[in-house]
């Protein structure tokens, strides 16, 4: 399975400070906003991974992640000339996803949880359909609004209600098969001018191909889109690092972990953070 990370976008929602600075770098405490999604991606096993964003932040992601190599994976970028849609990344990616199956995840969406490991690596097994995940939010309008009949199917997903039939929003983060692009192409924009992942899933839907794993109250699943979500994200970082001395979304720690690096190269990496950040990383290797 491919991955890819997008990171577009023009967000408004934060204007003044994404006027000059691209959202999905922004700091989330400790580490950049990208950190998060991407770790989650090399959590599932994923290897490699394309970043698509705008043609003018592109270059700012090339400086933060390389090639990946360092990482133990292999990261490529791709420009999305216009914010047109989240779908579209599919088509972008689509040379890219060549004949294997994709995890697309947005750039700024932070997932947490104690079985998300073995969630998201069990799910890039997928091999068949689409498979998303939805959430409880206590303000569905502002999302993809999931439908249930009274045998608790999945029957709708509809875009930002107005009336939402239920508290069940789809997450940032969707499983395809092979078929994604294909079915991104056919897609026509919305109302408002974008080819919508709602959209993409609903024609899953539609060919019984859709699969919805609801993620209960165990997890967090957060979005940075706003003054205050952005700064409760970063509490939320804050204090369960503070609490656990452990990192959420640290990719050269996912890197060791996951075999991606050995120990030399994870001490490479933290010699080239003289923050507590990279003491951090040394201190994981005083644990072996
Ligand atoms: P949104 O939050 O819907 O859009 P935005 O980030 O541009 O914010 P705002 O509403 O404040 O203007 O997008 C969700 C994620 O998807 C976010 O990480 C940006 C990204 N995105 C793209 O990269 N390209 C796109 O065409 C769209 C629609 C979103």
């Amino acid at each position: 399975m491919k991955g890819i990370i997008l990171a577009g976008g023009k967000a408004t929602r934060l204007y003044p400070i994404t006027k000059g600075v691209c959202k999905q770098l922004l700091p989330i405490y400790d580490k950049p906003m990208i950190y998060y999604p991407l770790s989650v991606l090399m959590l599932a096993g994923i290897r490699e991974i394309l970043v698509v964003s705008t043609p003018k932040d592109l270059p700012r992601f090339k400086d933060l992640l390389e090639e990946g190599k360092r990482l133990g994976i292999k990261i490529s970028y791709a420009a999305q000339k216009e914010p047109q849609g989240i779908a579209q990344s599919l088509i972008i990616g689509e040379k890219f996803i060549a004949d294997d199956s994709v995890c697309l995840v947005l750039g700024d969406n932070i997932f947490y949880g104690d079985q998300l490991v073995t969630l998201v690596q069990e799910a890039a097994g997928l091999e068949e359909g689409a498979l998303i995940f939805g959430y409880s939010v206590k303000d569905p309008q502002r999302y993809g609004v999931i439908g249930f009949d009274k045998n608790s199917k999945v029957v709708s997903l509809e875009e930002k209600p107005n009336k939402p039939k239920s508290n069940w929003v789809t997450c940032g983060m969707y499983f395809y098969d092979n078929s994604a692009p294909k079915i991104a192409r056919k897609l026509r924009p919305s109302a408002r001018g974008e080819l919508e992942i709602n959209d993409l899933n609903k024609e899953y839907l539609r060919r019984g191909l859709l699969k919805v794993k609801l993620l209960g109250r165990g997890y967090a699943w957060l979005d940075t889109g706003t003054y205050d979500s952005l700064i409760s994200a970063s509490t939320f970082i804050k204090t369960i690092e503070d609490r656990q001395g452990l990192k959420i979304g640290c990719i050269e720690e996912v890197a060791y972990r996951m075999g991606y690096i050995n120990k030399k190269q994870l001490a490479r990496l933290a010699d080239a953070v003289p923050t507590s950040y990279g003491e951090y990383l040394k201190d994981l290797l005083k644990d072996e």
